[in-house]
């Protein structure tokens, strides 16, 4: 099969966007953002992102297919994130891309969006089997990648994702939102000791996790310092939440790669964009004698680019799907 060409689309949150790959290799790869939008209400409102996605989708999708130099008559399929995520958000990206589909004649393909994040390590030049950390806003999962198709969840939070903690936190220091980025740049200022916090599950013979424990005592800690007038050492307590974050995160990894005997791993989501969870993992890794991928920070947040690779490899396996695709919100990994 020459010249595999692919159009793939991502709306499940709050980032429009398109890309174009041809044979694996990215063409193109555009984002609009609605952060300034949602900033205004700290966080991401439903409705608005899938009005703002029914407003950018065509000028997107026009920009990655003029970027890349191909024609919709180039195209073999086109991809699209349908779950999981915000229904009317992904709503939009589906239908549109059915539509596409629909009036070329080519093959619709259904990208879940969490096997989307693992692709950007293949992107990123990560070569299967390895361990991948997939932290996001909604998802936090250890899953071992046997294949460019086959995918086994080996375990995930049982309650806040890692981003989403990181984002509850920052916002009670008051960094607004997105308050993930925020609160890493203030914790590389910090004393990552001045909270003693609990290294939830990490004893636990499993790779599972639990974020809202420590979030908690964060929160508790921070309205104590409140009543008794106490002056709150911010970057203290951002380093320390952040330390003991990326602790989990880094021994629960290096375990399963230790016990499924893989000396490769990969980390992908938006959190994989955090500055010590790199370093921290980039020394482990280098102490251990394995082989870490991290894509650079624009494949780990949401983008088309991933979906598009997702959808390279279910097109070549032929895991295409029917017009009657629906969006689906709570869509899992298996
Ligand atoms: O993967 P992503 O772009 O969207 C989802 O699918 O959720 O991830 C967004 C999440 C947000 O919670 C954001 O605060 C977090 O990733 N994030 C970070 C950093 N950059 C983004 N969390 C910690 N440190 C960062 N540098
Ligand atoms: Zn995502």
């Amino acid at each position: 099969m020459d010249n595999i060409t692919i159009l793939a689309i991502e709306t499940s949150c709050d980032e429009t966007s398109a890309a174009v790959i041809r044979n694996g290799e990215l063409l193109s790869n555009i984002v609009s953002s609605q952060i300034d939008i949602h900033t205004l209400y700290g966080g991401v409102v439903p409705e608005i992102a899938s009005r703002n996605h029914l407003l950018s989708i065509s000028r997107v999708t026009d920009k990655a297919m003029e970027t890349s130099g191909v024609t919709f008559n180039d195209l073999n399929a086109v991809g699209v994130t349908y779950g999981p995520g915000l229904v009317g958000a992904l709503l939009v990206g589906v239908s549109f891309a059915k539509a596409l589909a629909y009036s070329l004649g080519v093959k619709l393909i259904g990208v879940n969006h969490m096997r989307g994040h693992i692709s950007a390590a293949f992107l990123a030049g990560a070569k299967p089997p390895f361990i991948c950390l997939v932290v996001s806003g909604g998802h936090t999962m250890i899953v071992k990648v046997k294949d460019y198709n086959t995918f086994e969840l080996l375990g995930q939070t049982k309650d806040d994702a890692a981003g989403e903690a990181f984002d509850k936190v920052a916002r009670v220091v008051g960094l607004g939102y997105p308050g993930g980025p925020k609160l890493d740049k203030l914790a590389e200022e910090g004393d990552d000791e001045y909270l003693s916090l609990p290294r939830a599950m990490l004893k636990e013979d499993n790779y599972d996790f639990s974020f809202s424990g420590i979030k908690s005592a964060v929160l508790n800690h921070i309205n104590s310092a409140k009543m008794k007038g106490d002056t709150l050492d911010r970057a203290g307590v951002c380093a320390s939440f952040r330390k003991c974050v990326c602790d989990i995160l880094v021994q629960k990894t290096l375990r399963a790669a230790a016990s499924h005997d893989l000396k490769n791993i990969a980390v992908c989501g938006g959190v994989a964009c955090n500055m010590l969870l790199r370093r921290y993992l980039k020394e482990q890794c280098d102490l251990l004698g394995y082989k870490l991928t991290i894509p650079d920070n624009f494949l780990c947040s949401d983008n088309a680019g991933m979906i598009a690779c997702s959808a390279h490899y279910q097109y070549l396996k032929g895991d295409c799907s029917g017009l009657d695709l629906n969006a689906a919100p709570s869509l899992s990994l298996n």
